[in-house]
């Protein structure tokens, strides 16, 4: 199979370690890619979110499938390109995406479909913004309802703070909070069917000691032994099918990851919001763990007849994955400084370092992004994966660079 992967993050780069490693793959590309790819796969220099030059190279390397990874690219109808011109993607039509790109669209599915989610209130002026933050009170949730990168979300207990970032949004959506512990759970779907992967949990302060602003997510782990083992499949049953259903209802078959973000509250799993592509970095510890090649799920998904009933085959063990950061991320991160101790980071037994925001000047690696690499540790359980990827991560230096993930639980 000749696979075609779309992005330049750490979750491409993830992406494509993991179909580098079945056997399946006779070819794989990325466009555009980053330095890390480039090791696993040939680089292609165009922008992923052109449609034309997306169809044009998957054309030209005869793809049997690509595989989209980042929301924009969805939005940009690359999916629906490839599609039209008889190309299997895997990720959905740009219509089906607004289940990311607007969190109205999202709700209202959910509210279609009965899937457990946040009561809320769609708020487009100030007065309605107050009405709603005073009906359930602080913490106060507020979203802006276009589409950012799960960097548009406000949880804050000061009313004031609450208010200024709706007003500077042009629509917002206002949420009761959910008390309790996140998972994210990454289901493959066909349009039809949906096959679930392992839940993982990331975390998305800045700083150590989960503190700091809001990121797109600093580190991750899996599998989450404190989970319920039924939680899979109740998620499934309650929250997957039933969207995957509503969406073919109305038209919109969705084809490819439905990342469902969920809150385990006391009142049971609710869903925070859902992402139409993979996490980022919870998409790099779920492959880790991976036994089932990747490349005939994805086709699967892509050209329809996914078997509902199948389940992946998961390595033992654990994995955990910690950022390393820009200087300044996520606000103002600062590009160009040079990256040096992957080799001795990926000589630490059970690590290796995914590539993000980085790319190379002569056989300089510099930083060239916000999330700059991702080091993923294993081991036989959770707290030696961590070591791992903390000793690892130890021996990277990036000048200037000092934020760290918060994995401690
Ligand atoms: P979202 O982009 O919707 O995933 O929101 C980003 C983050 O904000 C989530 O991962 C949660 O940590 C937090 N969040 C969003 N909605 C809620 C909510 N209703 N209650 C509590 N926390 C929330
Ligand atoms: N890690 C959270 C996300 O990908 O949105």
């Amino acid at each position: 199979m000749r696979v075609l992967v779309l992005g330049s993050g750490g979750r491409e780069h993830a992406l494509a370690r993991a179909l580098h490693r079945d056997p399946a793959v006779t070819a794989l590309h990325c466009a555009p890619g980053n330095p890390g790819t480039a090791e696993v796969a040939v680089n292609h220099q165009i922008d992923p979110h052109d449609p034309t030059a997306v169809v044009e190279l998957a054309g030209r390397l005869s793809a049997d499938l690509v595989v989209v990874g980042p929301e924009a690219v969805l939005v940009a109808g690359v999916g629906d390109a490839l599609r039209e011109a008889g190309i299997a993607c895997f990720g959905p039509d740009r219509a089906a995406a607004r289940i990311e790109g607007s969190k109205a669209f999202a709700k209202e599915v959910m509210k279609a479909a009965g899937v457990p989610t946040a009561a809320a209130f769609v708020c487009e002026s100030a007065p309605e913004t107050q009405a709603a933050l005073d009906e359930y009170g602080p913490p106060y949730v507020v979203k802006d309802d276009g589409l950012a990168a799960g960097k548009g979300v406000v949880v804050t207990d000061d009313r004031d703070a609450a208010l200024a970032h709706a007003v500077a949004c042009e629509r917002v959506v206002i949420e009761e909070y959910l008390d309790g512990p996140e998972v994210s759970l990454f289901a493959l779907c066909d349009g039809v069917n949906a096959v679930p992967l392992m839940p993982a949990q990331d975390f998305k302060r800045a700083y150590d000691g989960d503190a700091g602003p809001n990121t797109g997510g600093m580190g991750a782990y899996t599998p989450l032994p404190w989970a319920p083992p039924d939680l899979v499949e109740e998620v499934m049953r309650t929250v997957v099918q039933p969207t995957v259903d509503e969406l073919r209802r109305r038209d919109l078959p969705y084809v490819g990851v439905l990342y469902a973000g969920l809150a385990l509250t006391a009142k049971g799993v609710r869903v925070i919001e859902f992402n139409a592509r993979f996490g980022d970095p919870e998409t790099q510890v779920v492959l880790d763990r991976l036994a089932t090649p990747l490349a005939g799920l994805l086709h699967a998904c892509a050209i329809g007849g996914l078997d509902p009933a199948f389940r992946p085959v998961w390595h033992e063990g654990a994995a955990v994955t910690v950022v390393i950061a820009a200087e300044g991320y996520p606000e103002n991160p600062v590009k160009g400084d040079e990256i040096t101790g992957l080799d001795e980071a990926a000589q630490v037994p059970g690590a290796y370092v995914l590539q993000a925001g980085t790319r190379l000047e002569g056989d300089r690696l510099l930083t060239n992004g916000g999330r700059v690499l991702n080091v993923v540790g294993t081991g036989p359980d959770q707290a030696t994966a961590r070591a791992t990827a903390y000793e690892a991560a130890a021996k990277i230096k990036i000048r200037g660079a000092h934020h760290r993930s918060d994995i401690a639980r």
